[in-house]
Order: C-alpha cells, then sequence, then structure tokens
C-alpha cells in the first residue's frame, strides 16, 4: 500500500496531518506514506508547482492522499507555473477522468445544512465530474483583436470518447445505487452540451435498468437546494461539476465535509477534499479536517477494496459530529487537532 502524500499550500498540510494520523491509527499492513511537494510550496523550493520528482512519486504510487494547493501570492505568475496546475497535471498525466464526489447527509445530522430539515434529510447524491476535458484544457491565452481590444478565450470541447468512458462510469454508479442517473449539461446553448447528451443517450442502451434524466445545468443548480432527494447519481461535465459540487457541500452542511475520488481505469486514485487552500484560515489550526479524513476512506474503499476500514472512518467522523465536534465551518468552536482527536478517539 504505497500512498503517496501530497499536501501543499494553506490549509492542505493542516488537514492532512489529521488524514495521516487516521490511516496510520488504523494499523494496515504493508502501509508506506511517501511526501512530495505540490503548488505553491512546491514552486517556492523547485521553481515548479508539479517538479518532476513529484510526478514520479505519484506515478509509483497505489494512491495518493492530496491536501490543496492556492496561494495568492501565486496569482500572477504565468499560468503553467500556479499552484493550480499542480493538481490540473497530477488529474491528466495520470488519466484520473471520473471525479466522484459524495454528498450525503449523515442520518441525525440534517441540522447540519443550511436547507430546510424536511428537505435536507433526503440528501444521498453523487456527482461524478469528468476530470479531463472540458473548457479546463482547451486553448486558451489572452489576445489583442484587431481593433485593439483585449479578449479572453478558453476553448470549450469534448470528445465521443471521452464522454462515453464517463457515461459508462455515471451508469455503473447508477446501478450500485437506486439506479437513477442524471446527466447535466447546457444542451440548449452549447454544441460541446449537444454532443455530451447524444452520447449519453447512446450509452445509455446498454444500461436499460438505469433510469436516465438530463437536465440543463442552470436548472440543476436551483433543483439541487430545492429538492436535493431527487438526485441520486449526477454525471457531468468538469466545469459543471465543480460548480455544482461545493454547492452540494453547503446542502450537506459544508465544505469541509465533502471528499472525493479522482480515479483512473483501474483502482489507481487521487483523494482530495473538495475545497482549496483557504487562504483566509490557514496556518490558524481552525480548518475542518473531516473533509480530508473522509478522502482517506475513500482512498481505502476505491483503490484497497477496504470496505469496512472505510466505513470505521466515516462511523467515526459521524459519531463525533453526532457528539457535537464541529468546526467553525459549521459553526462550532473545535479547531483542526481537536476535531482530529475526536475521530480518532472513536476510531
Ligand atoms: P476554498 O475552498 O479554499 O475556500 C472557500 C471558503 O471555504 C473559505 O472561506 C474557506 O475558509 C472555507 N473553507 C474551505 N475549506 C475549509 C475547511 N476545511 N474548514 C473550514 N473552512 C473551510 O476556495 P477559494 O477561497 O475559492 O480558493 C482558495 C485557493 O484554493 C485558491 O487559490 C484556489 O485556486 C484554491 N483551490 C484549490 C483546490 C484544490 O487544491 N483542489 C480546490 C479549490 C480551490
Ligand atoms: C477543485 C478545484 C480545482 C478545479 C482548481 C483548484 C483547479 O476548484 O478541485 O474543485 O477547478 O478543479
Ligand atoms: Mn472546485
Amino acid at each position: 500500500m504505497k500512498i503517496a502524500v501530497f499536501a501543499g499550500d494553506g490549509i492542505g498540510p493542516e488537514v492532512t496531518r489529521e488524514a495521516v494520523r487516521v490511516l496510520e491509527a488504523l494499523g494496515l499492513s504493508g502501509l508506506e506514506l511517501v511526501e512530495g511537494d505540490v503548488g505553491a510550496a512546491a514552486w517556492r523550493k523547485h521553481g515548479h508547482p508539479l517538479p518532476p520528482q513529484t510526478l514520479a512519486i505519484a506515478h509509483e504510487a497505489d494512491a495518493i492522499l492530496f491536501g490543496a494547493v492556492g496561494d495568492f501570492e501565486c496569482d500572477n505568475l504565468e499560468r503553467a507555473l500556479r499552484p493550480e496546475q499542480a493538481i490540473l497535471g497530477l488529474r491528466k498525466e495520470l488519466g484520473l477522468f471520473a471525479n466522484l464526489r459524495p454528498a450525503r447527509v449523515f442520518a441525525g445530522l440534517e441540522d447540519l445544512s443550511t436547507l430546510r430539515l424536511e428537505i435536507a434529510n433526503k440528501i444521498d447524491l453523487l456527482i461524478i465530474r469528468e476530470l479531463n476535458g472540458d473548457v479546463y484544457f482547451g486553448e486558451k491565452g489572452i489576445r489583442i483583436l484587431p481593433d485593439g481590444r483585449r479578449q479572453g478565450y478558453d476553448l470549450m470541447s469534448y470528445a465521443e470518447d471521452e464522454v462515453r468512458r464517463i457515461a459508462h462510469v455515471g451508469f455503473r454508479a447508477a446501478q450500485g445505487r437506486r439506479g437513477k442517473l442524471c446527466s447535466v449539461d447546457k444542451a440548449n446553448v452549447l454544441e460541446t452540451s449537444q454532443l455530451w447528451r447524444d452520447v449519453v443517450l447512446e450509452v445509455a442502451t446498454e444500461y436499460p435498468d438505469v433510469e436516465l434524466s438530463h437536465m440543463y445545468v442552470d436548472n440543476a443548480a436551483m433543483q439541487l437546494v430545492k429538492n436535493p432527494g431527487q438526485f441520486d447519481v449526477v454525471v457531468t461535465g468538469n466545469i459543471f461539476g465543480d460548480i455544482l459540487s461545493d454547492q452540494a457541500s453547503m446542502c450537506v452542511g459544508s465544505i469541509g465535509l465533502l471528499a472525493s475520488a479522482a480515479m483512473a481505469e483501474g483502482t489507481k486514485g487521487l483523494y482530495e477534499p473538495i475545497h482549496g487552500s483557504a487562504p483566509d484560515i490557514a496556518g490558524k489550526g481552525l480548518a475542518n479536517p473531516m473533509a480530508s479524513i473522509l478522502s482517506a476512506a475513500m482512498l481505502l474503499r476505491h483503490s484497497f477494496g477496504l470496505e469496512a476500514e472505510a466505513r470505521r472512518i466515516e462511523d467515526a467522523v459521524a459519531g463525533a459530529l453526532a457528539d457535537g465536534i464541529r468546526g467553525g465551518d459549521l459553526g462550532g468552536s473545535h479547531g483542526t487537532a481537536a476535531i482530529g482527536d475526536a475521530v480518532l478517539e472513536r476510531l
């Protein structure tokens, strides 16, 4: 079990430390943790946010536990050197195309949601976000038009095989859950989305047991707060999935609670909280490490098939929450280490 640990910037190292303590506490045989530099921290040390030695560690590892990257001091660097390129580069280089972002309200913890109780108690959805394509990876730049005006552009595109493989992930996930898949797009305006919808419909013929629906992304954003219980599995492109998953985190209670898995074909995966480096609270011991700890649980489940251990971690987190252990993001006063301690105690 070779696990690369890339803690990164801001609260990344703070929350990852707690997730590592949890992993170590399980006493798994063969567990080997290898640290590597990413993000602004790596840029300062090695001149690049994703240096070759880090990439080599990532290639050798069975799984990666990732913290967060991002630092305002780097916001004016040329794009290739910005911290965010570390996570984008890892996703692309390792072919991590399928991003699983589950959003589930723990039983009895409906009051954490910013939604009304009777709406929050039905939330158990899985956002499957495509991670290797879309407007993220198309041609982009800022150019000067003939009349002298500056114009920014980012090309949005999906090739049919890219849509097909994420659609299969969506249908298979739905088969393993409540059998419902909602494909989110903007086919009423975007050709990229029209192809997306056409290909999803083609793939659907292989999954007659799955109930497929389509929804425009603006409506999906609305439905997510109106009636989130209607969703089982949501499959969508890179940018829509990015935005909808931050929103889904508040339906559950906080962005400090949402974990994610970025999977390649097979069991290799990168696991990270969906939140960023949170520069506003970094270095203060205030970050909620639960999303990172829950990412470690996903790592055990999806890369190593350790379902029982993953459940133990999730139950320990739910138990801590049920006992009133809450970070500032949830209106509580527990700090990062105290939350880590509380989860460890219950483990
Ligand atoms: P963010 O997720 O870092 O923070 C948004 C808000 O949520 C902030 O108020 C923050 O304090 C709060 N928050 C986030 N995580 C929290 C936690 N665990 N506990 C308590 N509060 C938490 O998003 P942002 O402010 O838009 O971005 C900050 C930086 O992070 C940027 O540089 C951005 O590019 C980067 N980022 C990185 C990743 C990643 O590494 N995967 C993800 C998102 C954003
Ligand atoms: C996320 C983040 C990243 C993304 C950024 C930091 C590149 O927002 O993981 O959700 O947009 O994918
Ligand atoms: Mn995001």
